[in-house]
C-alpha cells in the first residue's frame, strides 16, 4: 500500500504516512484559469493499493472535486485497492431533509465518493451517524485521545468537560473520562429558518473549576459564545475551547478569545493557522485496529 495525499491534507498526510511507514504517490494538481482543477498521479499505480488522504475542508467544492479526481485516476491507471481517509466531512451537517425542498446533501456526497471508486472510507468524527449512511463501506475515527493528551500535558487533567449541545455530549463524555475529570451539557436550539441560536443550561456544574467546552466543528463561534456565557455565569474559573474541525469563518477566532478562552485547540483534519494539534496518531491506530495498514 502507498499514500497519495491530497493539498487540503498536505501536514495530516504525510504524518500519517511517516507514522505507517508507507511509501508515497506523487501527485500534481493546478488550477486552470476558469476554475476548473487539474489532478495528475505522477508515479505508476498499477497494482498498488492506496490510501487516500484528502479533507474536504474549505473550499469544500473544490477539495471533493479533487478527491473525486484522485480516486477516479487511481482507478483509471491501474490501481488495486482504494482506500480513502476523510479528515473532515464536508456537508455531513445537512445530514436529512430539514425543510420540504432540501436534499440530504451528506448523501449525495457519499455516493459521489463511492461512485469515483472509494473501496471503503474512513471519517474522522464526522458531524453524525446519518451523515455518513451513505457510504456502504465505512469506518469512524474517533480522536478523543489526541485532545486529551493536549489537556493532561497542559494542565487541564480533572478539567469540567462541557458539550455545548446535547449532540456532543458523547465526545464531551469521553474527554471527561480520558481526563479524569467533571462532564457537563448545555442545551442548544437551532432555528432552522435563521439558523440563530439560543442556549439554557442543561447540566452545568463549573464553579471554582478549569472548564473544557469540546464540539465537533466551530464555524462561525456562536455555538461555542453562547455555551461560554452560561459557563462563566456559573463560576468556571478559566475555559478553554476545543474542537475537532476547526473552520473558524471570518474573526470567529477572534471573537472566541475576546470572550474569554484562555486556549483555543483545533485538530489538523482542517488544516489553518489555527490546527494547533495533530490526530495522525489515532488516525493510523484506528486503521492498524480496522486492519488498514
Ligand atoms: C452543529 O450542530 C455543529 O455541531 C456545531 O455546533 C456548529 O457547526 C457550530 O457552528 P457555529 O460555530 O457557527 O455556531
Amino acid at each position: 500500500m502507498k499514500v497519495i495525499i491530497g493539498p487540503a491534507s498536505k501536514g495530516l498526510g504525510e504524518r500519517i504516512r511517516l507514522l505507517s511507514g508507507l511509501g508515497k504517490i506523487n501527485v500534481h494538481t493546478k488550477e486552470f484559469p476558469d476554475g476548473e482543477v487539474y489532478v495528475r498521479l505522477l508515479d505508476d499505480v498499477k497494482s498498488v493499493d492506496a490510501l487516500i488522504i484528502q479533507s474536504l475542508s474549505p473550499p469544500q467544492d473544490r477539495n471533493l472535486m479533487i478527491l473525486l479526481q484522485l480516486i477516479s485516476a487511481f482507478k483509471a491507471n491501474g490501481g488495486g485497492n482504494a482506500s480513502v481517509v476523510i479528515p473532515y466531512m464536508a456537508y455531513a451537517r445537512q445530514d436529512k431533509m430539514f425543510l420540504s425542498g432540501e436534499t440530504a446533501s451528506a448523501n449525495l456526497v457519499a455516493k459521489i465518493i463511492e461512485a469515483a471508486g472509494a473501496d471503503r472510507v474512513a471519517l474522522v468524527e464526522p458531524h453524525s451517524e446519518h451523515a455518513i449512511q451513505g457510504f456502504k463501506n465505512r469506518i469512524v475515527i474517533d480522536v478523543t485521545r489526541s485532545f486529551a493528551k493536549y489537556y493532561i500535558e497542559n494542565g487541564f487533567e480533572k478539567a469540567y468537560v462541557v458539550a455545548p449541545d446535547k449532540n456532543a455530549a458523547v465526545r464531551a463524555q469521553r474527554l471527561a473520562e480520558m481526563i479524569k475529570g467533571g462532564f457537563g451539557w448545555v442545551e442548544k436550539v437551532r432555528d432552522k429558518e435563521t439558523g440563530g441560536i439560543s442556549s439554557t443550561e442543561g447540566e452545568l456544574n463549573p464553579a471554582g473549576r478549569k472548564a473544557i467546552l469540546i464540539d465537533d466543528i466551530i464555524s462561525t463561534g456562536g455555538t461555542i459564545i453562547e455555551a461560554m456565557k452560561l459557563l462563566k455565569a456559573k463560576g468556571a474559573s478559566q475555559i478553554s475551547v476545543a474542537c475537532v474541525h476547526g473552520l473558524f469563518i471570518g474573526n470567529a477566532y477572534d471573537k472566541i478569545r475576546n470572550a474569554g478562552a484562555s486556549i483555543i485547540i483545533s485538530s489538523d483534519t482542517i488544516e489553518n493557522q489555527y490546527s494547533n494539534i495533530s490526530v495522525a496518531e489515532d488516525v493510523v491506530r484506528a486503521l492498524r485496529e480496522k486492519n488498514w495498514l
